[in-house]
């Protein structure tokens, strides 16, 4: 299977409890290696660029609102078959779905605060990591 990177964000209302260095020892559990980290207060124009596909929906405003209200840890994870992999160590968007043991079931709110987001594909991978970690692009 493929190496692979993927981004992460534990979400304010995971910030907010102090509860990144238990997720960031989840994932080097799982065997991610943390590629690059940093703390971050979004900016209204980088969430609602960054949730773009999300334009028009409902919960838009909202999201973009509840990301820019606290700070953020952005995260490169990089292992085999990282995007599946992360999304199971998630669980599914909505915590009630999610599956006993995933960071979702522990942690999350509620499903706007379900405290960690990951790329959901290779495609929104390559872009996720660029946005917020475009010196790890490779150019050329
Ligand atoms: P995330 O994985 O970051 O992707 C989009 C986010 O929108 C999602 O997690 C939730 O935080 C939020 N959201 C709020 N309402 C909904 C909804 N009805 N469906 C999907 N995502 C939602």
């Amino acid at each position: 299977m493929a190496i692979e990177k993927t981004l992460s964000i534990i979400k304010p209302d995971a910030v907010e409890r102090n509860l990144q260095e238990s997720f960031i020892q989840r994932f080097k559990k799982e065997g991610f290696k943390i590629l690059a980290k940093k703390e971050a207060l979004l900016t209204k124009e980088e969430a609602q660029d960054f949730y773009i596909e999300h334009k028009g929906k409902v919960f838009y405003e909202s999201l973009v609102n509840y990301m820019t209200s606290g700070p953020v840890v952005l995260m490169v994870l990089e292992r085999e078959n990282a995007i599946l992999k992360n999304r199971e160590v998630m669980g599914a968007t909505n915590p009630k779905d999610a599956a006993p043991g995933t960071l979702r079931k522990e942690y999350a709110v509620s499903l706007e605060k379900n405290s960690v987001h990951g790329s959901d594909s290779p495609a929104s991978a390559a872009r996720e990591v660029e946005f917020f970690f475009p010196e790890l692009v490779k150019c050329c």
